[in-house]
């Protein structure tokens, strides 16, 4: 499976923070928030991405992510030239999509905790997985609609009368027939290819899975400077009490043994004096004195 991590939009709502730096490369307490997804899709085992943003931003995360090389995977670019809505990701990616399977996250979107994700990415075979998680205010989402039986039975983009309080994250997975059913779409009222077009079709086709998040699990918004804030009080928190990082993506790239741990020591090396390269550091010396700790972790 490939992923698409999309980070464009001109985040107006963050104005005037984004009169310089797009939405996704702002700060979420101690990293840019495009490492938090860029770390999701590594954790998943996912290596061969494609990050599209807009004609004007997209070099500012070439600078800042490169080719990918370093961590053992490979990052590819793309132009969304006009925003048209998140499935024209798909249209945008079709060469780099080939004949695989996708995932998509959206680059404001930051997940921490459960087991979730490495259970739809593990199992994932085909059609198409989505995610359901408990909000309070489930209007600003895709939200969807179970009957009695708890089997879904739609999802409506930001109803002004939401029919549950489970939202859509933003995070898809979708096998190969995504390319096409995205060419089928016709935009929305608001003139966009919408993402639950794309995954009610899915459901149109019987192929369509909504795994719900339990209560373990934390999807965080940073689209506003109030939920931008929040986030990064909430990373600052996990991060200080338990001395492990939140969206460290060379962390998940050896974790994933997509570096050797002679690599990711080289890695740190090449950083500057900083909190950052401490922490990456400590790893090395911990799996050095506690080897137990690394297979804890691959067991986990
Ligand atoms: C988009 C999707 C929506 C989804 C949300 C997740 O909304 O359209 O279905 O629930 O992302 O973040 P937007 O970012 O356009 O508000």
């Amino acid at each position: 499976m490939k992923g698409i991590i999309l980070a464009g939009g001109a985040g107006s709502r963050l104005y005037p923070l984004t009169l310089v730096a797009s939405k996704q490369l702002q700060p979420v307490y101690d990293k840019p928030m495009v490492y938090f997804p860029l770390t999701t899709l590594l954790e998943n085992g996912i290596h061969e991405i494609c990050l599209i943003s807009t004609p004007h931003d997209l070099p500012r995360f070439e600078q800042l992510l490169g080719d990918g090389k370093s961590w053992g995977v490979s990052i590819e670019y793309r132009e969304q030239v006009k925003p048209a809505g998140i499935a024209q990701a798909f249209l945008i990616a079709e060469t780099f999509i080939g004949a695989d399977a996708v995932a998509l996250i959206l680059g404001d979107n930051i997940f921490y905790g459960g087991d979730g994700f490495q259970r739809a990415f593990g199992g994932f075979r085909s059609g198409a997985i989505v995610f359901g998680y408990h909000v309070h205010d489930p209007e600003r989402y895709g939200v969807v609609e179970f009957d009695t039986q708890g089997r879904v039975v739609s999802i409506e983009e930001k109803p002004c009368r939401p029919k549950s309080n489970y939202a859509v994250p933003g995070l898809y997975l979708f096998d190969n027939q995504i390319v096409e059913i995205t060419k089928a779409l016709r935009p929305s009222a608001r003139g966009e290819l919408e993402i639950t077009d794309v995954n009610l079709t899915y459901l149109q086709r019987g192929q369509l899975q909504v795994q719900l998040l339990g209560r373990g699990f934390a999807w965080l918004d940073a689209g506003t400077s109030s939920s931008l804030h929040d986030a990064s009080a909430y990373v600052q928190t996990i991060e200080r009490r338990q001395g492990v990082k939140i969206g460290c993506p060379e962390e998940a790239a050896f974790r994933q043994g997509f570096i050797s741990l002679a690599e990711f020591e080289a890695l740190a090396g090449r950083m500057p004096n900083c909190e950052y390269r401490t922490y990456l550091t400590s790893i090395v010396d911990e799996l050095k004195r506690l080897p137990a700790a690394k297979h804890e972790e691959s067991v986990k």
